[in-house]
């Protein structure tokens, strides 16, 4: 892949957040080949790009969507990626999960490819995490909680267990399987430039197609995204001094991370997670507060911004939706302690113009956000799971064991175990065998 080097930056703290790169050719062949580098744009040769790939897990969040959609991911999933799928579709009347699952194995045994599809309300999901000491996913009936990004941490920790060290985020409402491709080059292009190991690679849609007085309109923004970034870079700007552009992915569900910065970030729930992981990156690693993990704040946070060449087409989501996925997302930002009372008021004026809050309302609530997973104990997850890995896997994933603390009994009734312990003892998430 030919790619723009960042030419823009805004520090944070540990942070930099580039500014958004173009990519010139989708693939400029192997090492070498067609000159490798100009200044301002370098040629990240396929043998890079795989390398990185055989180290990462493809996530793919599912919810009900039709079955051909879901196929055309997988098709897009290189084949050198661990695909993960997580499911929350229903099981009744029709057992939709039943149908994902013929269909992924039938998928899997001709693709020759390593699927891993789980179900979000599994009871063994549930209690693998009451287990291991997380208990905030899940709720009172013992499963884990609904949302897209309570799947996406399901994901996570089946990740950790594999021994990846990038993990990937794809929609699976995509139409276009092409799309979904090109994320996943662009994910592995920003981890290769990246220069420390915690980085995040978030993509920017070229466009997002929509019709317009009968004709296609290649729209830049989408509804959400839109007052998304720009109270975002206000929160910046008001701790630098300096007005900046700089976040234009403050939605980006197509995103990527290292396992060791997703490991370190808290989430919020549903379609809050992508806001959330800036504000999470701003608290932890802005230097405002001390942070809890100092290694990082040595070492620094490299957040990539990456232009699609593909246009993206997906369902259209409806105006509740999007009420909805607006006012969580900048909930997320209004319930920092880094918002200052003046931003504060100009989101609450923003949620009530869109008719998302109401001058009855009470306040604005925070939104459900859950603690990092690093401190979990994956040995115990390991232990309950496992039965679970090896019967949806097409090909058996293999579970990482080396380091790993050994399980507990549920009898002893474990807690959350002590934060900041040394990363060996968490079993790391030392370079993985796939
Ligand atoms: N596992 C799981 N569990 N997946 C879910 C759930 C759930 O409870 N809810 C939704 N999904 C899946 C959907 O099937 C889809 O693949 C993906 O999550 C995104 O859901 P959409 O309903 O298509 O979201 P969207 O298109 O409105 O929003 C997307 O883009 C936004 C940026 O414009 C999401 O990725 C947002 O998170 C993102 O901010
Ligand atoms: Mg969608």
């Amino acid at each position: 892949m030919r790619i723009e080097l960042p030419r823009t930056s805004e520090r944070f703290g540990a942070n930099v957040f580039y500014g958004p790169v173009q990519v010139y050719e989708l693939d400029s062949g192997f090492r070498g080949q067609g000159g490798a580098e100009e200044g301002a744009i370098i040629a990240l040769p396929y043998e890079r790009l795989h390398e990185i790939q055989r180290q990462m897990a493809v996530v793919v969040p599912v919810r009900g969507e039709r079955i051909r959609l879901v196929e055309g991911i997988l098709f897009a999933i290189p084949n050198q990626c661990l695909a993960i799928v997580v499911s929350n579709s229903p099981r009744e009347p029709v057992d939709r999960f039943r149908v994902e699952q013929q269909a992924l194995c039938t998928f899997a045994r001709l693709a020759r490819k390593r699927v891993v599809l789980l179900h979000q309300k599994d009871p063994l999901v549930g209690k693998a995490f009451l287990d291991a000491g997380y208990p905030e996913l899940v709720g009172d009936d013992g499963l884990v909680r609904d949302g897209k990004a309570e799947g996406m941490l399901i994901a996570l920790a089946v990740a950790r267990l594999a021994g990846k060290r990038y993990l990937g985020f794809v929609d699976a409402d995509n139409y276009s399987p092409g799309a979904a491709h090109e994320y996943i080059c662009e994910y592995a292009a920003g981890f290769a430039l990246a220069e420390c190991q915690y980085a995040m690679v978030r993509i920017l849609w070229q466009s997002k197609p929509k019709y317009v007085d009968g004709q296609v309109y290649f729209a830049k923004w989408g509804r959400t995204s839109r007052r998304t970034n720009h109270f975002l870079n206000q929160l910046i700007s008001r701790y630098t001094g300096f007005e900046t552009d700089i976040m234009a992915t403050g939605n980006s569900g197509e995103h990527a991370l290292t396992l060791e910065l997703a490991l370190r970030l808290d989430y919020a729930t549903k379609y809050a997670v992508e806001p959330q992981h800036i504000i999470s990156l701003l608290e932890r690693f802005g230097g405002e507060r001390e942070s809890p993990y100092p290694d990082v704040m040595r070492e620094g946070v490299e957040i990539f911004q990456i232009e699609s060449r593909n246009p993206h087409f997906h369902r259209a989501g409806e105006p509740d939706h999007i009420r909805e996925m607006t006012g969580v997302a900048l909930r997320t930002i209004h319930g920092s302690f880094l918002c200052p009372a003046a931003l504060r008021r100009e989101i609450e004026d923003d949620l009530r113009l869109h008719g998302v809050l109401s001058d009855d309302d009470p306040p604005v609530e925070p939104v459900r956000r859950y603690p990092p997973l690093l401190d979990m104990d994956f040995g115990t997850f390991h232990h309950t799971v496992e039965r679970r890995l090896q019967t949806t896997s097409v090909e058996p994933v293999r579970l990482q064991k080396k380091g790993m603390s050994r399980p507990q009994p549920p009898s002893m009734g474990r807690t959350r175990p002590v934060r900041g312990r040394p990363a060996d003892d968490q079993g790391g998430t030392s370079p993985p065998d796939q």
